[in-house]
């Protein structure tokens, strides 16, 4: 089983950074293959140890190798940062590679970020702030700067100036914003690319070559399936493919060679930004969940918006991503509600949906059906099989795993590494 693939199955922060590291110690080499610094990853070590890893795999925490892929967008200032966090607290980062092709986020597309989401006003997407979309639009639109190009000072420099000089038209003209400096930017990049020349490679080679001699290799995704930019709720999405396909894409290996691709999905919703969110409550329940469940944002510190767990989102991502299993993360904080709700079709404009609705306009007009099971009011954290749990909470988990079609294959009952459940190994 050499290619697993770790995938978001709702919008974001279902757990990704915790079942990667739980998988990392047995894998050769964990891969980022798309989004850059906008993630937020949290693992929580056996000794107790919280890390918020951003841009770089949580993979470093384990694997031998960790490979930032060609999908991905890097910004070598807050890369530099990671590192310095993680060097400081005596993690070795030696294993870290960058792919050649990874396109770079430059200072002007967190500035155009910031300035495009001002002026959209109530219409603002709710991005994190990073130059995430403005980077992957050069990229689409041919006029991007690579990894590669920080290796060579006089086509850095002229892809600097080629951008910077339309870009600053962009940011003094339109949006009244100080114009960059050529100079400082090149000085700062050229930089960077001393720091960084060493972990530059053809990431696609070594990854292919590592599953050519059956090593196992763990592909981790960032942000998740409907934040997808082609089957998310767009606009209100990333501005990459977070699904199962960006795997293959962004790291450069051929979609049959992916063996297991696991859906991280939460006991029950959240989501950061703005964008449609059928089962969102506005209630005290909306509170007790992110309470309970810490839902803050790892970069921006944002409140999550909470909600139920919504069927119909888990079998569409299922149906995109050709899920083999699920992990089902938070269960725990699920305990002492009297009913669960779970969201198990829609009703949009009088007529019952069970599949995702064609268009973005259905999307906002769908009211959750719910079906309500019994809760449970003992604390799940200290279970360590499934059989532990009460039997309202395996009710609870056997009634989605009927819902979504899917097995699920293990359960998270608290943020630490020996906190989930595994009731068919993922490896
Ligand atoms: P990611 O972006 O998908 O990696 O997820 P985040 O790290 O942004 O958010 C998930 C949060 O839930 C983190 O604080 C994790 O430590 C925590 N977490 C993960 N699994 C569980 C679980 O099963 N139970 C609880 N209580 N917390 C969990
Ligand atoms: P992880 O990997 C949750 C959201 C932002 C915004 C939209 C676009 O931790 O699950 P962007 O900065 O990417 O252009 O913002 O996407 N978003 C996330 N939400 N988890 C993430 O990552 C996210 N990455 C981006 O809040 O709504
Ligand atoms: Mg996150």
């Amino acid at each position: 089983m050499p290619a697993i693939v770790i995938i978001g199955a709702q919008w974001g922060d279902e757990g990704k950074g915790k079942v990667t590291d739980a998988l990392g110690g047995r894998s050769d080499m964990v891969v980022r293959y798309q989004g850059g610094n906008n993630a937020g990853h949290t693992v929580v070590t056996p000794a107790g140890e919280k890390f918020a890893l951003r841009l770089i795999p949580s993979g470093i925490l384990t694997a031998r190798t960790t490979v930032i892929g060609n999908g991905v967008v890097v910004d070598p200032a807050a890369l530099a940062e990671e590192l310095g966090e993680l060097d400081a607290r005596g993690i070795d980062t030696s294993g870290l590679v960058i792919s050649a092709n990874a396109h770079l986020v430059m200072p002007h597309h967190r500035a155009l970020d910031k300035v495009t989401e001002r002026f959209l006003g109530k219409a603002k997407i709710g991005t994190t702030g990073r130059g995430i979309g403005p980077a992957y639009g050069d990229k689409i639109a041919r006029i991007g700067i690579r990894m590669q190009d920080l290796l060579d000072e006089k086509i850095l420099r002229e892809k600097i100036e080629a951008a910077l000089q339309e870009k600053n038209q962009v940011l003094v003209k339109l949006y009244n914003r100080k114009a960059l400096s050529i100079d400082e930017t090149f000085t700062e990049y050229l930089r960077f690319g001393d720091a960084l020349r060493h972990r530059i490679i053809d990431t696609g080679l070594l990854i292919n070559r590592a599953l050519d001699v059956g090593q196992l290799v763990v592909f981790e995704g960032s942000q998740a399936t409907m934040l997808d930019v082609d089957h998310g709720t767009y606009p209100f999405v990333t501005s990459s493919n977070a699904t199962a396909g960006g795997a293959s894409v962004g790291a450069g290996i051929g979609p049959k060679r992916l063996d297991r691709i696991i859906g991280i999905v939460k006991a029950y919703t959240t989501r950061v930004g703005s964008g449609p969110f059928p089962t969102e409550l506005f209630d005290a329940s909306a509170d007790y969940l992110r309470k309970t469940g810490g839902e803050y944002g790892v970069v921006t510190g944002r409140e999550r918006r909470c909600g139920w767990f919504d069927s119909v989102v888990a079998r569409y991502a299922n149906r995109v991503n050709g899920l083999t299993d699920f992990v089902l993360t938070k269960l725990d904080v699920l305990t002492s509600l009297d009913r669960v709700p779970i969201c198990v079709a829609y009703d949009v404009d009088g007529e019952r949906c069970e599949e995702m609705p064609m268009t973005q306009t259905e999307f906002h007009h769908a009211q959750p059906i719910y079906e309500y099971l019994d809760g449970w009011w003992e604390n799940l954290s200290t279970a360590r099989t499934f059989a532990d749990l009460p039997v309202n909470a395996r009710a609870y988990v056997e009634r989605l795993e009927e819902l979504v079609g899917v097995q699920i294959s293990a359960v998270g009952v608290g943020p630490g590494r020996e906190q989930t459940l595994v009731r068919h190994e993922l490896i």
